[in-house]
């Protein structure tokens, strides 16, 4: 959470930190500042959006080659000006910006205001850019130095950039736990939590480890650990197109997301999934491929949407590859002392690659001696980093912060790695993995032919705009789709939806139903089927109003329900990927309707980095 943009260079600092805080609003959108340096060192902030932050900067002198800005979602005190970021140090000379938490604030707070420190923001920030400056004043050190001491007393998380009244040739950036991306132009540096606001100006960029400082002064960048180790930076170029990150004719990200998903899925799959070979190439995991092939058991540790994606997993290994599977909210595991058997293999889903519970929970499996597998979206994310090994999901930035492609693209990877390893098992038939592999070979056509139903989702949500209450329920693979088609509604349109699996519903859900309550069935023709029409019947027993998801030529399930959609036909264990798709729609135009703002919706940030 929290996003940072700096720059030092030839160009107008403001004009880059104001863009590139646009692209990391997703990270947070409580409030939003900009520090610069002309003649005085101005920090401008505003609670609310960076497009409020811009207009209250409209009258202000920007000029300046060196800047840095900040979109904050809050943890440590409310979200208002004041509490907004950049926050200057006692004598006003120094200013820090912050993604992170730092969990000793408490402590180094009381020593500073045994000092006689006052303090202007209830942040954790200030304290750090407090702390900084009064280890400089008493040591006489440079501030590199400074900024190296105080971060080796400091416990949490944080990427930080400061800069100083006195080196307007000087910013300085550290990351322990929270992202840092800094990248190389000519004659000028950017650095940013992630590489969106850099790549228009250059590719080449470096990922700071945990616990480095970047320093960049006169025009040269160093990096060196906080143990005070020099470190050569290793430049990587990266592959990301502008367009990428831009809306491209779509009134929200969150509906050009839904929409690229044929393109994501394939993309996904392209030059890993050979049907007509039976070939599945995941480079990624070669390495330690035997060690999946010979798991007893299998953990997933994730959250949110990823969770979902789990479960999906959970249910598709266990099929195939008939190895018992774990899946684990990631904050849940991390604090329970697990048991971690020699025998295990830790799979860890994240879109971002930064979620702070999810990569606590690898650091707590690994060093219990696990191996863990990676299924990440954001090419060189800390998760991505963390693990032993792991496979992409290639579905391009995802910027709205309800995750829908991301979703897709996890449970394309994570089919593909099943499949792999039941392939190499002998656990599947070679007969029922051709028909697996063209089966997948073919879900980009039918997603494309499930964003058909967009208009007549359209019509529906308008009829349930106004619900209170949702229920979504399936069995199955669908059981996890139902789950996230209630987290969409509930993220974006702010009703208060519970999934369900199907059966379960008799035992608490059903005192819900009445003649008000919709409640959605993801009820296409698997195993299940006959089952859930009974779960209809109960439903409309009592008044309940059916939403069904079903499959395209079913006569039954149209017959019981109120309002249907009908997907193409699909294998149970391909189902999500095409049963989720009505109900990422649902859930926008149901939010758009509502008038939420859907790519930004309230309390919420896409990037977890606290825990
Ligand atoms: C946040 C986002 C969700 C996401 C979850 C996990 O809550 O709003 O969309 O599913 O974090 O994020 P990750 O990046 O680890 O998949």
């Amino acid at each position: 959470m929290c996003g940072i943009v700096a720059y030092i260079g030839h160009r107008q600092a403001h004009e880059i930190i104001i863009k590139g805080l646009k692209r990391l609003e997703y990270r947070g959108y409580d409030s939003a500042g900009i520090a610069l340096l002309n003649g005085s060192l101005s920090v401008y902030k505003k609670k609310g959006k960076v497009s409020d932050l811009e207009k209250f900067l409209q009258d202000k002198p920007l000029n300046s080659n060196i800047g840095m800005g900040h979109t904050r979602w809050a943890t440590h005190g409310e979200p208002n000006d004041r509490n907004a970021h950049p926050h200057y140090s006692a004598s006003g000379k120094l200013a820090i910006i912050h993604n992170g938490i730092i969990e000793n604030y408490g402590a180094l707070k009381q020593d500073l205001i045994n000092k006689g420190h006052t303090f202007l923001s209830d942040t954790d920030t200030e304290v750090l850019i407090h702390f900084i400056e009064d280890i400089q004043e008493h040591n006489n050190v440079a501030l590199e130095e400074a900024v190296r001491l105080a971060l080796t007393k400091v416990v949490g998380a944080y990427a930080i950039v400061v800069m100083s009244l006195e080196d307007p040739s000087l910013l300085i950036a550290a990351r322990k736990g929270s992202p840092l991306v800094l990248g190389i132009g000519k004659d000028e540096f950017f650095m940013a939590s992630d590489a969106t606001p850099i790549i228009e100006y250059t590719n080449e960029v470096v990922y700071l480890n945990d616990q480095e400082i970047a320093v960049i002064k006169n025009g040269e960048l160093s990096v060196k650990n906080t143990a005070n180790l020099p470190l050569t930076p290793y430049i990587q170029t990266i592959d990301l197109e502008l367009e990428a990150i831009e809306k491209g004719g779509f009134e929200h990200f969150m509906l050009k997301e839904i929409f690229e998903q044929p393109r994501s899925i394939r993309d996904c799959m392209r030059g890993r999934l050979d049907s007509t070979q039976g070939r599945l190439v995941l480079g990624g995991l070669s390495e330690y491929i035997t060690k999946l092939v010979n798991a007893e058991r299998i953990l997933i540790v994730a959250c949110g949407t990823s969770w979902h994606a789990g479960l999906v997993a959970e249910y598709f290994f266990e099929e195939f590859c008939r190895i018992p599977v774990e899946v684990e909210y990631a904050s849940e595991f991390r604090y329970r002392n697990p048991v971690i058997r020699e025998g295990d293999v830790v799979i860890a889903i994240s879109q971002s690659g930064e979620t702070a519970d999810t990569l606590a929970a690898i650091e707590l499996a690994k060093s219990k001696g696990a191996i863990i597998f990676g299924v990440c979206n954001v090419v060189g994310s800390s998760i991505a980093r963390a693990t032993h090994a792991g496979a992409y999901t290639h579905a391009g930035p995802e910027i709205g912060v309800a995750s829908t492609k991301a979703f897709t693209a996890q449970l394309t990877v994570l089919s593909m790695i099943a499949l792999s390893v039941a392939q190499r098992k002998g656990t599947i038939t070679e007969q029922k993995l051709h028909e697996l592999l063209v089966e997948m070979e073919t879900i980009p056509a039918k997603v494309e032919k499930a964003l058909l139903l967009n208009d007549e989702i359209k019509k529906i949500s308008a009829l349930f705009k106004d619900s209170r209450n949702f229920i979504y329920l399936g069995r199955g693979y669908n059981f996890p789709v139902a789950l996230e088609g209630a987290l969409k509604l509930k993220e974006i349109s702010y009703i208060h939806a519970e999934g369900y699996p199907a059966a379960e519903m008799k035992h608490g859900p059903i005192a819900l139903i009445d003649e008000e309550m919709p409640v959605v069935f993801i009820a296409t023709r698997d195993s299940s089927y006959e089952k859930v029409v009974s779960n209809i019947q109960e439903v409309k027993a009592r008044k309940g109003r059916v939403i069904s998801v079903v499959t395209e030529g079913d006569k039954l399930i149209p017959a019981m329900s109120e309002f249907v959609v009908e997907v193409p036909a699909v294998h149970d264990a391909l189902m999500p990927l095409v049963s989720v798709i009505p109900l990422q729609l649902l859930s926008y135009h149901i939010a758009v309707m509502r008038g939420c703002n859907v790519d930004q919706p309230r309390n919420l940030a896409k990037s977890v980095t606290v825990e």
